[in-house]
């Protein structure tokens, strides 16, 4: 049995919303599978010649964690990764592989798990769920987490949303941007963001980006992510600049979003993402532009045995 398996790439948090709200994006990482004697991964685009290549591998890993909840051995497998997704960008790398490796090991193992109990599971190795749901449930999602278990909610985008992400290439992991957020915060902090988070939703629900424009701000985690970045300040006033409505850091960063009206994230005439990349150039980054549309579909799961793919 060979099969396939296609994560898109989410953007998390989107300003205000901290660990709940993420948005899926047309960038993929596409792994085919099938049963090999031991287990091996070869990657193509992102991360070739980076990530582990054994068991060691993220997705390996995933796939061995769901064979354990299940009590079942897995039956090791060769994993071929075409991705698009960067490493370390804030754009959901990390839970595309531990999705592609719980939906592979669920796979090979007759489908012991439920979508929702592999999202569960997909959570807990990734610690929130905003980056995870999305990619499962494609489209801008909003999730929590209650007793151990990942309640989700998908809702549509308006047509006219344009997203530009541009990441610096600048290093900087989850756990130190995570371990930058103070532990307290104000009420009137919460405040700001509880409020917020819930226009950011509806703004993009109804392509209203003026609203967005007016409630994309944060004061939970940017103010203490952005200055660890060189040149982000600067590229989230340059986006604006260039006509972009609103920018957030994207997931954890480096990476940022811009929303935009227009094709491809470029309104009237003026290139967001340029604009961006200029920004950094000025403090010395180097970056790189994605214009990426939203997607409304998560993860796919087609068997590579027949010619047209067969969803199951
Ligand atoms: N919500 C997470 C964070 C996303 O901001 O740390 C990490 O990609």
């Amino acid at each position: 049995m060979k099969f396939i398996i296609k994560v898109p790439a989410t953007s998390a948090n989107l300003g205000p919303g901290f660990d709940t709200l993420g948005l899926a994006l047309d960038l993929w990482n596409v792994t085919t599978l099938a049963p090999a004697k031991e287990f091996s991964v070869q990657v193509t685009g992102e991360g070739a010649g980076r990530l582990a290549t054994g068991k060691n591998n993220l997705i390996v890993r995933a796939a061995q964690r769901l064979a354990e909840r299940a009590g079942k051995p897995l039956p090791p497998f060769h994993a071929k990764c075409a991705n698009q997704i960067p490493l370390s960008s804030g754009m959901g790398s990390s839970s595309a592989a531990i999705l592609t490796g719980l939906l592979a090991g669920n796979t090979l193992l007759k489908n012991p798990f439920s979508r929702e109990e592999v999202l569960n599971l997909a959570c807990e190795m990734e610690g929130h769920p905003d980056n995870v749901a999305p990619a499962m449930m494609g489209g801008l999602v909003v999730s929590t987490v209650e007793g151990g278990k990942v309640i989700a909610r998908k809702i549509s985008v308006g047509v006219n949303v344009h997203v530009t992400i541009v990441l610096p290439n600048f290093y900087l992991p989850t756990k130190q941007a995570r371990a930058a957020i103070p532990k307290k915060v104000s009420v009137k902090n919460a405040v700001h963001n509880i409020s917020r988070s819930v226009l950011v939703v509806e703004a993009l629900r109804m392509g209203e980006l003026d609203l967005l424009s007016k409630v994309m701000t944060d004061k939970l985690h940017q103010p203490y992510r952005l200055r660890l970045i060189p040149g982000a300040v600067s590229a989230m006033e340059a986006a604006k600049e260039a006509g972009a409505s609103a920018v957030a850091l994207s997931g954890a960063g480096p990476s940022l979003i811009a929303f935009s009206t227009g094709e491809a994230g470029i309104p009237q005439g003026d290139d967001v993402g340029e604009s961006m990349k200029r920004a950094y150039k000025a403090a010395g980054v180097e970056a790189r532009i994605f214009r990426l549309g939203v997607v409304s579909r998560g993860v796919e799961i087609q068997s590579a045995d027949y010619a047209d793919g067969a969803d199951f």
